[in-house]
């Protein structure tokens, strides 16, 4: 079989992959809890659902433009309004199918082939995948202070005259970090001093802890005319729980968003009429919804690192925003795809493996599903995991019977 350079280089998403093995496990019967999950389970917000169902009943649903309909760029504009204060023009926006595919669109519309990309590790699985199906080359920073918050030494060590683009992702997946304003402020400096694309992936903005918040990039930018390299990447797949409705969008120069249009037109064309009128229905409906979402994330996460902390040899920078932990499992494996195999083998618990995230021996932890879920995964996987552990651990009816160390 003849297969392109890129089709051989692109890895399948092990996150998605996972997700999937947990399904069919679950069809099986097998009494699996997910704490790899990523996305809210709480309802969509009603607005969304009686938008797109008014929608459906006019029984004409034909194809939305290609860089989003005149009222979603409204919405996406008023949203750009209410969160960053930042009034953009309709030729700044572009409607997606998710904030994947504005991501996408909008490194194939500035990379060409052996272009660098930097981003901080940990990362979000698919940065690297999307730069390679660009033909170009991923550079994942590890802040070399043991944290998970980057610093501009590390990136400035890092760039060379291939850097094209660097993408920042606050509040970080699979970390939790929120990242300081004054980072913030620094790389928006530096990238508008070298003429370096920034992409900011704001995907977990609104779900931040304990008073902290995400540094609004606009606070720093001082050029957004047509000179400006600023992409900034959102959607409603997390605030607003619509993950499968697939909106996102990008928000950059014209000249910029006219080009990744061009390029999602002969891809996808504009994302799904019915889906945008969900988004719409959402964005200028009631707001409530995000901070009871919010507020559920942020209780769960305090039952989570306090069962992390009280994990013997489990080390945890707390995560501020998003809704994952990253912990360090190494004191158990430092295999962290074996370990996380074990876990889902044994004790049927999902985690995500560091590994696909840029670091070894960690493992991601969600705390987006029932406090139940979370606190039966933790057990289960201390039981496992703790060679001082009773021989034998019940799910229902089953038993279970350690046959390891
Ligand atoms: C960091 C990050 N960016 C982008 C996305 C993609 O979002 P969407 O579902 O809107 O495509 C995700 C989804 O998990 C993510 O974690």
């Amino acid at each position: 079989m003849s297969i392109s350079l890129i089709g051989r280089n692109v890895g399948e998403s092990v996150t998605l992959k996972l997700n999937e093995t947990f399904a069919i496990l679950k069809a099986k019967g097998e009494p699996v809890i997910h704490l790899g999950g990523g996305e809210p389970k709480s309802k969509a917000p009603l607005d969304a659902i009686t938008a797109i169902a008014a929608h459906l009943n006019t029984a004409e649903v034909r194809y939305a433009p290609v860089d989003g309909s005149v009222e979603m760029k409204k919405a996406i504009i008023r949203y750009t309004l209410d969160h960053y204060h930042r009034l953009v023009e309709p030729e700044n926006v572009i409607a997606s199918s998710g904030a994947k595919q504005a991501l996408m669109v909008a490194l194939q519309a500035i990379l060409d082939p052996q272009d660098e990309v930097i981003y901080p590790a940990p990362y979000w699985v698919s940065y690297p995948e999307m730069i390679k199906l660009c033909g170009a080359i991923p550079i994942p920073v590890v802040p070399s202070d043991g944290t998970f918050t980057p610093r501009m030494v590390d990136i400035e060590q890092n760039v060379t005259s291939y850097t094209k683009a660097i993408i920042i992702n606050s509040p970080n997946n699979p970390s939790g970090a929120v990242y300081p304003g004054s980072f913030i402020k620094e790389i928006v400096e530096f990238c508008e001093k070298k003429g370096i694309y920034l992409i900011m992936d704001d995907i977990y903005h609104v779900l931040t802890f304990n008073g902290k918040k995400a540094a609004n990039v606009f606070d720093y930018v001082t050029d957004f005319t047509e000179n400006s390299k600023l992409i900034l990447i959102n959607g409603v797949s997390k605030a607003y729980a619509m993950t499968g409705f697939r909106i996102g969008w990008g928000i950059a120069n014209k000249q910029l968003i006219k080009v990744m249009a061009n390029i999602q037109g002969h891809q996808t064309s504009g994302p799904s009429i019915l889906l945008q009128k969900a988004a719409i229905g959402a964005i200028n409906g009631v707001q409530s919804s995000i901070e009871s979402l919010r507020t559920t994330l942020e209780n769960n996460r305090k039952v989570l690192v306090q069962r992390l902390r009280a994990f013997n040899g489990v080390h945890l920078i707390e995560p501020d925003g998003t809704f994952y932990a990253f912990a360090d499992f190494s004191a158990y494996d430092k295999d962290s795809t074996r370990l996380s195999n074990f876990l889902l083998e044994k004790v049927k618990v999902l985690t995500m493996p560091g590994k696909e995230f840029g670091m070894e021996g960690y493992l991601r932890i969600s705390f987006c599903g029932s406090i139940k879920e979370i606190n039966e995964g933790i057990d289960r996987m201390k039981w496992a995991l703790d060679p001082n552990s009773p021989n034998e651990l019940y799910i229902g009816e089953r038993k279970l019977v350690r046959d390891w160390l």
